[in-house]
């Protein structure tokens, strides 16, 4: 039997070079698209690479004529929070005018599976924790809007054409594939876990905790770590899914269990044997307190589990690739 082609956009960024990995040891033939906005070719660890933009329609259909591709994994999507308030049409643009178009030179060539990177951002503010999939969606920024807008645009192209999609809602990705050779690499970084650990090593003095009177046990945010691999397990899962037949659906992928700043902060100490200084400082703008998610759903639909559970393995994986 032919291998299935797997056409991974964003195949060179931090998730999307994970996804590689995990497709090629499973055998799949892979296509990764990334335009190295920031993404690093010496990320992808193997499979075709083409370098080019979801604005380019004309190499969409080139690649859709030349390669039978039974499925498109879609990772690439600007993802800063902050970044995404003060430059929105840079969001709307890439994220949603993108997968629009690549939507479209799909159904034009009768691709008709689609995998999409989403986001716990499209929920907002929650109503109540653990998240489930019901809740209502009220993004607090234009990054979480985009996400929401490409699932209805998917929703409208499941209704109108032959085309399935699953959506997983990520929560916080982190840590990094056993190997050490591919990990959580932003430039200029932003998020909390490669920040600690770049305090641990010393290239940054001190990592800041934004805000510390949060209505939650130690006054800062909590948050839903979910290891790197286990993301791209459900992505594979999904896969296997639309190939039998599988209606579209969207799926939240957390871990159901929060930690707190401090707590990540307690735990990286723990496993890096380093001091790691701490300065208090004001809260982030847009940064919702608790963001935990109820998973049983794809529990139920795919069988997905999580395979790195504790918060403390997790940075192991993402240490041994900072060092
Ligand atoms: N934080 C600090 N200090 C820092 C960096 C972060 O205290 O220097 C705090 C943040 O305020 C937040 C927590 O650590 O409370 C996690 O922050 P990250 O920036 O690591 O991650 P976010 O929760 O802001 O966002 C991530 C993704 C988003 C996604 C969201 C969904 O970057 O794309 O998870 O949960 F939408």
């Amino acid at each position: 039997m032919k291998k299935h082609s797997i056409l991974v956009v964003g195949g060179a960024g931090y998730i999307g070079s994970h996804m590689v990995k995990d497709l090629l040891h499973a055998g799949y033939d892979v296509i990764t698209l990334d335009n190295l906005s920031t993404g690093h070719r010496e990320l992808l660890p193997g499979g075709q690479f083409i370098e080019g933009s979801l604005n380019d329609t004309a190499l969409l259909d080139s690649i859709f004529s030349e390669h039978r591709i039974s499925a498109v994994m879609h990772f690439a999507a600007y993802s800063l929070v902050g970044e995404s308030v003060e430059n929105p049409l840079k969001y709307y643009q890439n994220n949603v005018a993108g997968t629009i178009n690549l939507t479209d030179s799909m159904i034009r060539h009768k691709v008709k599976r689609f995998i999409f990177s989403s986001s716990a951002a499209v929920y907002g503010e929650p109503e109540e924790v653990p998240i489930t999939e019901n809740h209502p969606l009220n993004p607090t920024n234009p990054y979480g809007a985009t996400k929401r807008l490409v699932e209805q645009v998917l929703k409208d192209c499941d209704s109108a054409y032959d085309f399935r999609y699953i959506s997983l809602r990520y929560f916080n990705a982190a840590g990094a594939d056993e190997s050490g050779k591919i990990g959580e690499r932003h430039e200029p970084e932003s998020h909390l876990i490669p920040l600690v650990l770049k305090t641990a090593t010393g290239e940054r003095d001190n990592i800041s905790i934004f805000g510390t009177n949060y209505p939650t046990p130690d006054g800062t945010c909590i948050r839903d770590y979910i290891h790197v691999s286990d993301l791209t397990r459900a992505h594979l899962l999904a896969f296997d899914a639309l190939l039998e037949g599988s209606p579209s659906d969207v799926y939240n992928l957390g871990n159901s269990k929060g930690y707190s700043v401090r707590e990540v902060i307690e735990l990286a100490r723990k496993v890096t044997g380093r001091e790691i200084p701490v300065i208090e400082s004001g809260k982030r703008p847009g940064d919702p307190a608790i963001l935990v998610a109820r998973s049983d759903k794809i529990r139920k639909a795919l069988g997905w589990a999580p395979r790195y559970e504790d918060l403390e393995t997790i940075i192991r994986t993402a240490w041994n690739w900072h060092r």
